[in-house]
């Protein structure tokens, strides 16, 4: 007992000296930043919004474009402003393109599918965009249609639309991932999803990923068994969708899913790099990646175009002398309002739904401007610093969609602006989020006026999270058809 008690303490003490003597060792070779306390790391803002993004704004006045900060004991190195992103992923994309060991997303994922999976990432991004291309255009009509549907029971009154357009958000992602909308298989992957991680919570998770003998203590073990048989379950459920949609599936099907892709990149491929693994994690990442993401963009764009009403008077204009407010909109009709798509990449730019990118990692030493940062450092690329840059957006604060409009009135394409970051890397669902956020807009617009209600507070300052959301608002929606605009 006593030799148990002797040994598993001097593990401890090892286990700790050698930390601390990497800890201090790595400092000195990482690029400059705010010194860190030892495991602790640097003393964080809790918010997100304006907490840490003001927060890396300071670090970089005093340290430059690139800076060393701890989230805990792991530095992260954090890059900013265009021209350095720029060199960074794109002069720099053959060297920083992967993704560092992430604890947790790794054991839920088993470190497959396309976000966090080095070594075939490449296959996974090519079956997924051709997904999410065939979907765009099969999907559209049909779930603009249901959106008019549920749109015709609001009339006249006052309502949070976070709801509908959760549900409009999850019908398009599951049209992406099944080619139906299903709202039980995607609540019960959800649910198994995080089942596990709720069981044990993160901190548990990450601690058994770094020492794997805690899995075996008390405090632990259940909470671990538990955990682990929600995984399987997870996998199980997961495994039956695929069944059933390879029994469905026809090697002369037109419109794919992605099912149906990575089903057919399987059956094609002489050698299979993709395994069924692959296929259940990108499914989950696909999921998370953009149901908030298009869901937030949504409310943030409808909260400022109530707020500025002289923008949505503008909007309805073009639209109706574009499209009017029968047709259907669809992609195709991008490029013919203009106006109204300056308004959604000033919401894109002006809300920063993602503040940064998500993780790189180097294969080998890069320098950029002078500064050097060591192969495998964990890397991040702080979007913000680019979609506020002052001297690209002047009076970044301002919600101003003109600044994305040319003197001729079309849309103008600006370099330096990366909501949904740049590289190899970048996000996946650019034009499925750009299609799905214009036809949802202007299926609203063409059906309502949006008008503030009184004693309703318009805050645009985000709630906390990761991901920058609105605070919760409601409005008052009043019909096109009764109203002045439309009859003109
Ligand atoms: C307005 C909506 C969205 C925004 C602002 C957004 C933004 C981003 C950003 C900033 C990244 C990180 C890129 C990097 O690490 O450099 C990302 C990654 C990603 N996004 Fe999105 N996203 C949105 C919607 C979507 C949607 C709808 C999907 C799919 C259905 C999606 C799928 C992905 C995937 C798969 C990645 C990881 C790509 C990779 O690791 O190769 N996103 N997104």
């Amino acid at each position: 007992m006593w030799i148990t008690f002797i040994l598993f303490n001097i593990i401890c003490l090892i286990i700790i000296l050698k930390s601390v003597l990497s800890y201090l060792l790595n400092i000195r070779k990482l690029p400059r930043g705010p010194i860190p306390i030892p495991f602790y790391g640097n003393k964080t803002p809790k918010d997100v919004h304006p907490g840490l993004c003001q927060w890396y704004s300071d670090l970089r006045d005093m340290y430059g474009d690139i800076f060393t900060v701890y989230h805990g004991s792991k530095p992260t190195i954090v890059v900013n402003g265009f021209d350095t992103v720029n060199e960074l992923l794109i002069n720099n994309g053959s060297i920083v393109h992967t993704r560092p060991e992430s604890g947790v997303l790794s054991f839920l994922h088993d470190g497959a599918g396309l976000v966090w999976n080095n070594s075939s990432y490449k296959t996974i991004r090519k079956i997924s965009s051709i997904a999410m291309k065939s979907s765009i255009h099969s999907s559209e009509s049909d779930i603009n249609e249901k959106l008019r549907e549920v749109l015709k029971g609001f009339e006249g009154c006052v309502i949070d639309l976070s709801n509908p357009l959760k549900d409009l958000v999850s019908d398009n992602i599951c049209q992406l991932i099944f080619g139906e909308e299903n709202k039980e298989k995607f609540g019960k992957i959800m649910e198994l999803h995080f089942g596990s991680l709720q069981l044990l919570g993160v901190n548990k998770v990450d601690s058994i990923i770094r020492l794997p003998f805690l899995k075996y203590l008390p405090g632990f073990s259940s909470n671990w068994k538990e955990s682990i048989e929600y995984k399987n379950k997870f996998k199980g459920y997961m495994g039956e969708i695929l069944q059933e949609q390879t029994r469905q599936f026809t090697s002369d099907k037109i419109c794919e899913n992605f099912f149906d892709t990575f089903i057919r990149h399987r059956q094609t491929q002489k050698t299979n790099q993709l395994g069924v693994e692959d296929c259940f994690a990108t499914v989950m990442q696909l999921m998370l990646a953009g149901m908030d993401a298009v869901h937030g963009s949504l409310m943030w764009l409808f909260l400022y175009i109530t707020i500025d009403t002289s923008v949505q008077q503008k909007m309805i204009e073009e639209i109706i002398s574009e499209i009017g407010l029968e047709t259907r909109p669809r992609q195709k009709h991008m490029s013919s309002l203009p106006y109204c798509m300056a308004v959604i990449y000033e919401t894109l730019r002006i809300s920063n739904v993602a503040f940064t990118s998500l993780p790189y990692t180097n294969q080998e030493t890069v320098t950029i401007k002078e500064t050097t940062i060591p192969a495998n450092s964990s890397i991040i690329v702080n979007l913000v610093s680019i979609n506020k840059d002052p001297v690209t957006f002047p009076e970044p604060e301002k919600f101003l969609p003109d600044r994305f409009v040319d003197k001729d009135g079309n849309l103008q394409n600006i370099t330096q602006f990366a909501p949904f970051s740049i590289g190899r890397r970048a996000c996946l669902g650019e034009a499925f989020s750009k299609a799905g956020i214009f036809t949802a807009m202007v299926t609203v617009l063409q059906k309502y006026e949006l008008c503030s209600v009184e004693g309703e507070a318009y805050e645009t300052k985000p709630m906390m999270g990761f991901l920058s959301t609105p605070p919760p608002y409601k409005l008052l929606l009043k019909s096109r058809t009764s109203s002045t605009t439309s009859q003109e």
